[in-house]
């Protein structure tokens, strides 16, 4: 297990920090998927599991989309997959297509959680897995409340805008985090009247939600690994009390993600040149001007556009302005 101690480089750029960690090659866990192991029930009328593999289509976002859950994951092995000390791992490839999964020796511990997703992808995705590479994600800390560990603006991970043409092969991706679930909105957006290269869409999931006053709003339970496709609408939640908390998220996807920040593996060869890469660098604009200003600007912003003082405070878009708060309820 790495320790927070342990060796990293720090990369900054627009204002944004991140640290990775360095992962030796000596002693890794390769992980080969045993479809044949995986017990867990597949939901074949779920949407995610029908438009797997099929290709980025903005008229998806019309039909509601909750993620699959997996059940939770099993109490054996909960405090070791999420033991503390881990550094913030960030998009680490740890499968390529045609590959097992290699696993540096810093993150064996979890090598539990791995095992069930690639069982779980290898029935799932049974003709297409191999095409696919995983990336791994790993964050740990303390979330103080009014901060957030994650984003905080509704998104989908895996949104292919103005630079990916033509559209190419959805992602999927897992997720499970110890406490704090990362908050899910199941319901239509329609955005037939936006211009990818143009407008943001994540600020119009924002105000969409806020349409309904988050009417739609579904938590997973604490533990709960679940599986969404690049349609389910997310944001990270806020917590009441200072809370330790782990997330963790496998991706699939058939692009490189070779933004400056994220981890590189040694247990695999390769060298792909790492660009600085945010949505602030493409300039869009929000496509309803004159909607509440949290849900139009980027966390680090003040609702009148200008830089939080303290780098730590995200601006929380309302979502739920017919309530003076966000329910607590699951
Ligand atoms: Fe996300």
């Amino acid at each position: 297990m790495i320790s927070e101690e342990a060796c990293t480089e720090e990369v900054s750029y627009r204002g944004k920090h991140f640290t990775i960690p360095s992962l030796e090659s000596d002693g890794g866990i390769f992980i080969e998927p045993h479809p044949e192991n995986s017990k867990i029930e597949v939901p074949r009328d779920s949407l995610v599991i029908q438009k797997l593999n099929s290709t980025f289509d903005l008229q998806q976002f019309k039909q509601e989309r909750k993620p699959i859950s997996l059940g939770l994951i099993p109490e054996d092995i909960r405090s070791t997959v999420f033991m503390p000390g881990v550094p913030r791992t960030l998009d680490l490839p740890i499968k390529f297509p045609g590959s097992n999964y290699r696993l540096p020796s810093e993150l064996a511990h979890l090598a539990g959680v791995i095992q069930m997703v690639a069982d779980y992808e290898a029935v799932v995705n049974k003709d297409c897995h191999d095409e696919y590479y995983c990336y791994l994600t790993v964050d740990h800390g303390l979330v103080k409340p009014g901060t957030l560990q994650r984003e905080a603006p509704c998104h989908v991970d895996g949104f292919q805008g103005a630079r990916w043409t033509p559209k190419v092969r959805c992602n999927h991706t897992y997720c499970v985090s110890d406490v704090i679930p990362t908050v899910y909105y199941p319901q239509p957006f329609d955005f037939d009247l936006l211009d990818e290269g143009t407008h943001n869409f994540f600020w119009e999931m924002n105000r969409q939600v806020a349409t309904t006053n988050s009417a739609h709003v579904w938590r997973p339970r604490p533990c709960e690994l679940t599986l969404m496709d690049c349609y389910c609408v997310h944001r990270g939640d806020e917590c009441t009390a200072e809370t330790l908390r782990t997330f963790i998220r496998l991706s699939f996807e058939v692009r490189i993600f070779d933004r400056e920040g994220n981890a590189h593996n040694p247990l695999f060869s390769y060298d792909w040149p790492m660009v600085p890469r945010d949505i602030e660098a493409l300039n869009l604009v929000p496509f309803d001007p004159d909607c509440d200003p949290s849900l139009r600007v980027f966390p680090w912003q003040q609702v009148s556009g200008e830089p939080h003082d303290d780098k730590k405070t995200r601006t929380k878009p309302n979502l739920r302005p017919q309530s003076l708060s966000e329910p607590g309820a699951k």
